[in-house]
């Protein structure tokens, strides 16, 4: 399958055509922003790294049950995904209250949360992304009460499935970051799910194995990249 053309460049990804119509490349770059794109930097060889762990969290997703995106691999910073409709809702989920959620509630890092808390954020960058509401998602028919509903199952059933998974790579799921599409009348999980968009700590050290290393200046960026890598191929 060739790159045609590309339809849009993102901060972490290229979309590309391709001879199928359904079909769209989905290209990672090094590039790394954080803070809505006031830092900006790159991580050597993100990309690649990330293409690999998205790969194998949706194969794993789809074995549970989960419709994805995710066709195949193609090459070492491409895979092959289904053409969706982006639904412009990001959609965090947490366990473990982190990042702005402690600004938000005054809350100290790691504090534990007494269930498993969706958030949505209108996907708007002249906006910085806000945070919203069910009633602003339908007010602006971002999506309908049903996707909502269906979004919202399937966002709690992918963090049962992935805490497990992480937990026996010896990693707690603290939080992460959710898109979801429109194809064939269904909504199915879409873009990545990779260190860019969850918070990783390893069991036991707290050691922070995500992109927060970055945000944070933290150092060993790269090498904590390539722990959840090792430990997702293993
Ligand atoms: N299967 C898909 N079909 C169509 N679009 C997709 C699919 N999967 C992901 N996308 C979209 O492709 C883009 C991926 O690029 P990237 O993650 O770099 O964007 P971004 O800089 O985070 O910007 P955005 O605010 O648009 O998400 C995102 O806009 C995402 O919503
Ligand atoms: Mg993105």
């Amino acid at each position: 399958m060739q790159k045609l053309q590309s339809i849009y460049e993102g901060k972490a990804k290229v979309l590309y055509t391709t001879e199928d119509d359904g079909l769209l490349i989905q290209y990672f770059k090094d590039d790394a922003t954080a803070f809505n794109a006031q830092k900006k930097g790159t991580i050597h060889q993100k990309g690649i790294m990330n293409n690999r762990i998205a790969a194998k969290i949706f194969e794993y997703l789809s074995a549970q049950g989960i419709p994805t995106h995710f066709v195949k691999t193609l090459s070492d910073r491409e895979m092959l995904v289904k053409k969706v409709s982006i639904v412009p809702v990001e959609v965090i989920v947490r366990n473990r209250a982190a990042g702005s959620l402690c600004r938000f509630l005054g809350l100290a890092e790691g504090t534990a949360l007494a269930c498993p808390t969706l958030e949505f954020c209108y996907k708007n960058d002249a906006l910085g992304d806000p945070l919203i509401n069910e009633y602003h998602i339908r007010a602006l028919n971002l999506a309908t009460e049903g996707e909502i509903k269906e979004i919202s199952g399937m966002a709690l059933s992918i963090n049962e499935h992935l805490k497990n998974f992480f937990l026996k790579l010896n990693i707690e799921l603290i939080d992460f970051k959710l898109e979801f599409g429109r194809y064939n009348g269904q909504i199915i999980l879409a873009d990545e799910i990779s260190p860019d968009t969850c918070r990783l700590w390893e069991v036991g050290t707290g050691n922070k194995l995500d992109k927060d290393r970055f945000r944070r200046d933290l150092g060993n960026i790269e090498q904590a990249y390539q722990e959840v890598l090792r430990r997702v191929i293993q």
